[in-house]
């Protein structure tokens, strides 16, 4: 693995285990990422799938190295190309893009936004932005108040500046299923605004992303939508941040969605071929299924330092509990980011029930200059002693005392190291936390893909509706 791998090390954690516990899981975990690897075969043989094995999404695996290889071949006709080329064109079009979806129809976009794009970036002016359009998330509650807001920002822009790019919105709407209430309701309520303040840009503006069959699928057909993009069959909601649902608003928010496929084919690469000691994916599901059987650890807390990747960290809740949460079985994932949870969540991590298993998911690199303490010559609050020193030295401090007070009190804690977030960092952790899940799952004996728990609440609220 090289400097810009994602590495994991679990050494603090592996303290409190038995000598050998991870080797004796060895062959199971051989087994279990076997299966997840014949899977891949069974879903692209299309023959039939035993009902064991239903759903069956296996289609993410491979589809990072698929998308690659039709890029080399196709180039210009590939589907990377046709997103870049999409991506540019809204970025052109309109300077807010509107992401509406529920789920895995949004939380990996907001996940690679938060972690790529500046906090403020939606404050900036557009050219401090790069040309780079202001980004909205919608249609991931039913939350009235706050979608009026952002529907009278967008009508005050477009009424402030209508004949120019900086009043024009986009809509990138995208479900599956094309059914998901929360999402379509949105969209009616959006493209009412796009249709009344554009009508002449509409069809270029809205640019829906669904399955081959629903109904965002026919309403697409019917309204002529100059681009709409497909989800593959075989690629499950929460496992398609590198199909169109993630690609397409990240190419629109310009990020380098070849460098994202690559990290993501390079993890898959490295699952397949990797031994067992060195392969971060069964390491992974190994010292939390180690923790989880022999200690009780049933809670997964995913500790990110730094604001940036609290995001991933949603993604990553929604990942394993949806995949694993079944049966009544599965660990508990939770998100932190500290250090502003260390002063809530932090005792309870130090001295509350020993359920939990604590990943420092660490940033790496930082990308700008750091900030460093002044120096003041009144020295009132005697911070002069600190004055020179940088922030992420101060954070190190902040990590570092924190794993020593962790581990002094027997509570076990692993470090997820990105060399920094960047696309190819991003797709490369994506790809190993998907693979991590599903290798669980096939350990454990649960299905991953599916999730029936959801639909029970789906039914309910569309029956209390009357909707037919
Ligand atoms: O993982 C899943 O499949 C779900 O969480 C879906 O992403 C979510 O329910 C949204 O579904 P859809 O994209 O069909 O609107």
């Amino acid at each position: 693995m090289s400097n810009e791998s994602l590495k994991y090390v679990p050494d603090a954690a592996l303290k409190l285990l038995p000598a050998g516990r991870i080797g004796a899981l060895k062959d199971k975990l051989l087994s279990a990422a076997e299966e997840t690897l014949k899977d891949v075969d069974l879903w692209q043989s299309g023959g039939p799938i035993p009902a064991a094995k239903q759903p069956l999404d296996a289609g993410f695996i491979q589809w990072p190295e698929e998308l690659l290889a039709d890029l080399q071949i196709n180039r210009d006709k590939s589907l990377v190309a046709r997103l870049e080329t999409c991506g540019a064109r809204l970025r052109e079009a309109a300077d807010s893009i509107v992401v509406l979806g529920i789920g895995g129809s949004y939380m990996g976009m907001r996940a690679m936004f938060e972690g790529l794009r500046s906090p403020y970036h939606n404050e900036q002016c557009r050219k401090t932005r790069g040309g780079i359009p202001r980004l909205y998330f919608e249609g991931w509650n039913v939350d009235s108040d706050q979608q009026q807001v952002l529907l009278n920002l967008l009508e005050q822009r477009a009424d402030q500046h209508p004949d120019s790019i900086d009043g024009r919105t986009s809509v990138i709407v995208i479900s599956k299923s094309g059914g998901t209430l929360e999402a379509a309701v949105a969209f009616r309520t959006f493209r009412e605004l796009i249709e009344r303040k554009f009508p002449k840009l509409a069809k270029s503006l809205i640019v829906p992303v669904t399955g081959d069959a629903g109904r965002l699928r026919n309403l697409s057909n019917a309204a002529g939508y100059e681009d709409v993009f497909s989800i593959p069959d075989g690629i499950g909601g929460r496992f398609s941040i590198l199909t169109a649902v993630g690609l397409l608003p990240a190419a629109a928010n310009g990020m380098n969605i070849r460098a994202l496929l690559q990290g993501a084919a390079d993890m898959t690469e490295h699952f397949r071929n990797a031994p067992f000691e060195e392969n971060i994916v069964l390491q992974y599901v190994a010292v939390g299924h180690a923790f989880e059987m022999d200690l009780g650890m049933t809670t997964r807390v995913l500790s990110t330092w730094g604001s940036k990747l609290e995001a991933v960290g949603l993604w990553y809740d929604q990942l394993l509990s949806e995949s694993l949460g079944k049966h009544e079985r599965g660990a508990t994932p939770l998100t932190v980011v500290n250090t502003r949870d260390l002063h809530s969540r932090g005792q309870q991590h130090q001295e509350g029930r020993r359920d939990k298993l604590i990943t420092n998911l660490l940033p790496g690199r930082p990308h700008k200059p750091p900030i460093t303490v002044p120096k003041h010559e009144l020295d009132q609050d005697q911070l002069n002693q600190l004055a020179g020193v940088t922030m992420p030295r101060i954070l190190q401090a902040a990590i570092d005392g924190t794993n020593k007070a962790y581990a002094d009190e027997q509570r076990p804690t692993t470090d997820l190291v990105m060399p920094s977030i960047t696309e190819h960092a991003l797709g490369q952790l994506f790809q190993m936390l998907m693979l991590a899940t599903v290798v669980e799952g096939r350990l454990v004996g649960t299905n991953p893909y599916g999730q029936p728990g959801v639909e029970a609440y789906k039914k309910n609220m569309q029956a209390n509706l009357g909707i037919k």
